[in-house]
């Protein structure tokens, strides 16, 4: 059975986690290996099967993915705002700090890490991370970034009803956001197992980081949306690293002939055949993240209560504002 558990390197990965474990229960769970393991999908038990009734034949997603080429997804590439205010440098920090604590309980060493002048950018590090490594960034990443767009959509949603006002195509946007970044976690739990000291990590974040985006997108939106923007400049960093590792050889075991993408992300993205490697798979995902770094980016930069949102409204000109390819989002007076 082809099974990577994290404390194949106990001096590293678990380490970090039992820096972090404060009770028996997390230590235990660290000992026992059972802290994060990956697998290949065939062996893995189906923590999620599809339901099987006498009258239901399939449920296909609320929200059809449009699709990318193969060009769009390679022109994809790191980028980085620069803070230009206090709360932008803010949000920037923020991002950062919980980049920092996440590096810290992933186990990852000096030397995984990449350039500390360009951590955005940046994608060599002296040493690659492993799959179990990865997977357990992958995996606690999308768990956090699935929040933001249902905090943003639900308040838009209830400031719509409350002032009996139009809310001008902005809570689709972020719901969709929302579903999209769940549907890469459950891609990603389709192939590893976490144990419960993870997944006690994963209900420890979102409690806070729910709570907190609540209150703070009720202050000012605009920051949550610049907090968005700086955390998919982090996603779209960590999937080009993956890119770039598997490239290298360094992740055999996901360029092994034997390994298989879950049909999930196949039907999602609608992956077609010759396709459906995870190189593939992270092609899509990157693509994904990088259109949620440019459309948060912008979102950040327009009027929270008055502005439509840009990327589902008809230009004047017939131009399609293509966030994926803008890193930066575009500026006001570009799309409004
Ligand atoms: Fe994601
Ligand atoms: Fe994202």
């Amino acid at each position: 059975m082809l099974s990577t558990s994290i404390c194949a390197k106990p001096a590293t990965a678990c380490h970090a986690f039992k820096a972090l474990a404060t009770t028996t229960v997390l230590v235990t769970a660290v000992h026992n290996g059972r802290a994060f393991s990956t697998t290949r999908p065939t062996h893995l038990k189906d923590i999620f099967p599809a339901k099987d009734t006498p009258l239901i034949k399939t449920t296909p997603a609320a929200w059809p993915h449009h699709g990318y080429t193969m060009e769009e997804m390679k022109a994809v590439v790191p980028g980085h705002r620069e803070p230009r205010n206090t709360t932008d440098w803010l949000a920037w920090k923020t991002v950062r700090f919980a980049r920092y604590w996440m590096d810290k309980a992933t186990g990852m060493d000096r030397d995984q890490q990449v350039d500390k002048k360009n951590p955005t950018t940046a994608v060599d590090a002296e040493k690659p991370l492993t799959e179990a490594q990865w997977l357990i960034r992958f995996v606690f990443l999308e768990s956090v970034a699935g929040v933001p767009g249902m905090v943003g959509g639900m308040l838009r949603h209830l400031h719509s009803l409350r002032r009996m006002k139009r809310d001008n195509g902005w809570i689709e946007t972020l719901l969709e956001e929302s579903y999209n970044e769940r549907m890469h976690l459950l891609t990603f739990m389709k192939m590893c197992e976490p144990g419960r000291f993870m997944k006690l990590m994963i209900l420890g974040a979102q409690g806070v980081f729910f709570n907190a985006l609540f209150i703070l997108y009720l202050i000012s939106p605009r920051i949550v949306h610049r907090f968005v923007g700086y955390l998919e400049e982090e996603a779209v960093h960590t999937y080009t690293r993956a890119i770039k590792e598997i490239e290298d050889g360094h992740l055999p075991k996901w360029t092994s002939e034997e390994f298989q993408i879950p049909d999930i992300a196949i039907q999602y993205w609608n992956m077609p055949e010759g396709h459906r490697t995870m190189k593939h798979l992270i092609y899509y995902i990157r693509a994904d993240e990088a259109g949620h770094r440019g459309v948060n980016h912008t979102l950040g930069n327009l009027n929270q209560k008055e502005d439509p949102n840009p990327f589902v409204s008809t230009f004047k000109d017939g131009h399609v504002p293509k966030p994926a390819l803008k890193a930066t989002g575009f500026e006001r007076d570009e799309v409004i």
